[in-house]
């Protein structure tokens, strides 16, 4: 296992281009299934969960091959219809095949996801709707059995109850090859979900109210393999605008969606942050931030898009705990997301949790130390306290990191950064 030695209280400055998008990679490389051929993912990032999401593929029979950021994925030779507990209990994006084998096999079995280091992480809301469209859907032995009618899957009208992104996906793909109309209402409208659906489009999926939260998904007999460019990562271009503002740094951050961040951006201005660039309201940009030399307080609440991402929460709470004032942090989406207030704690910041409820009074001073997190932006978070922090800061078991950050530390030593990788 791996960890990250960083040397605190350097400004970073220079120039970071952003990876492809993680989360808009999973669904898409799932989607490959929908399709008897071979598909082309490109700017596809390197990471553990691609890894993951690669190996689980393999497992189902296609032809996987991933070449630097290119995957090629043939689904011609798919015979397995099991995605087992060993591949699952790595990634909980696993689940994203079940839509799409139930769709063009008629069935699938997948391991239940179970609880993660962030929440209890149902996927109650996937399983409704696919036994609205007609399946069968069993459970035993920790497994997900579905099965479709005789004839397939069938259009229907599914609303969710609260706004799910991978269950969108999940159903959106399987109502691509269902016989009539689904209808999605409530539908998520995160940027990954956008992107997935021009991506099916693009394989002859009918698709509208893309973007909105009423999506209408009209089935079609086949699909054709998929070219696609995936786009740049919102979390990650997030993260390093958090790691300009809490160095006080200069950096010239490349190939961002400013239109997928404007949540983020504002947020990070109101705090004392300058961001130039042009921010067109469609395709990449390149953004410059400069962060002052003392922050100031917010007060935030993580909400689906467009609202606060809380894939963002935990990074924004270490620039809190520098900053001047006192922050209110409220999570809405996942339940135990707070891990990494217990670690800034330990480099001595000043928080008081109230259930979802984060109160950080900001303190000048962060101190290096040993620390740990159990999820991926809890890892990112402590990083970023440990480029502010003086003296060193050990961050342990930085696999989660390595689930979603390209080359971090070498995208942050080039940034000036002293920051390097050692077995732990
Ligand atoms: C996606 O997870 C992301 N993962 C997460 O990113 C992100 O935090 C989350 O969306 C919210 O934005 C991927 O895209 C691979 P949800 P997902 O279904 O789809 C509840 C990261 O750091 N819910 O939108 O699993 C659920 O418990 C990761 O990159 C149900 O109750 O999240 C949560 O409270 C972490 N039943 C809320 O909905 C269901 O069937 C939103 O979850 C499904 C969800």
């Amino acid at each position: 296992m791996d960890k990250l030695i960083i040397e605190g209280g350097r400004k970073l400055e220079g120039t970071v281009t952003i990876s492809g998008s993680k989360n808009a990679s999973l669904p898409a490389l799932a989607a490959t299934i929908l399709a008897n051929g071979k598909s082309v993912l490109s700017n596809v990032p390197g990471l553990a969960d691609i890894q993951t999401m690669e190996a689980l593929l393999s497992h189902l029979g296609a032809k996987v091959e991933i070449d630097g950021n290119v995957a090629m994925v043939d689904a011609s030779s798919i015979h397995d219809l099991e995605a087992p507990y060993e591949i699952v209990r790595k990634m909980r994006a696993s689940c994203l095949v079940l839509g799409p084998l139930l769709a063009r096999f008629g069935r699938a079995r997948i391991s239940l996801p179970g609880g993660c280091a962030i929440g209890a992480r149902p996927i109650d809301m996937h399983l409704h709707g696919l036994e609205q469209m007609g399946a069968k859907v069993l459970l035993e032995h920790g497994y997900v059995d579905a099965v479709a009618p005789a004839g397939g899957l069938k259009g229907a009208k599914i609303v969710f109850d609260v706004s799910t992104v991978t269950g969108t996906e999940n159903l959106m793909m399987a109502a691509t090859l269902a016989k009539g109309t689904t209808v999605l209402e409530n539908a998520a409208r995160e940027p990954e979900v956008v992107e997935l659906a021009e991506a099916l489009i693009q394989m002859g999926a009918k698709i509208a109210g893309i973007g909105t939260n009423t999506i209408q998904v009209e089935g079609v007999s086949s699909l054709r393999p998929m070219e696609h460019t995936v786009g740049p990562d919102r979390i990650e271009s997030g993260t390093f605008v958090a790691a300009a503002a809490i160095t006080g740094g200069d950096v010239l951050i490349r190939g961002i969606r400013a239109d997928h961040l404007e949540a983020v951006i504002t947020q990070f201005e109101k705090i004392g942050c300058q961001i130039d660039g042009a921010r067109p309201t469609h395709g990449v940009t390149d953004l410059r931030v400069k962060g002052p030399e003392r922050l100031l307080a917010a007060d935030i609440r993580t909400a689906p898009y467009p609202g606060f991402p809380t894939d963002m929460q935990a990074q924004l709470m270490a620039c809190m705990a520098v900053a001047e004032g006192t922050s209110h942090v409220e999570e809405t989406i996942w339940e135990n997301r707070f891990m990494h207030a217990l670690e800034l704690m330990r480099m001595g910041a000043d928080i008081a949790l109230h259930g979802g409820l984060a109160v950080v009074k900001g303190s000048a001073i962060l101190s290096g130390a040993p620390v740990m997190a159990t999820d991926l932006r809890a890892s990112a978070s402590l990083v970023l306290a440990g480029l502010r922090a003086q003296g060193t800061t050990e961050v342990l078991r930085i696999y989660h990191l390595d689930r979603g950050y390209d080359k971090i530390e070498r995208k942050l030593a080039a940034l000036g950064a002293q920051v390097t990788r050692a077995k732990q």
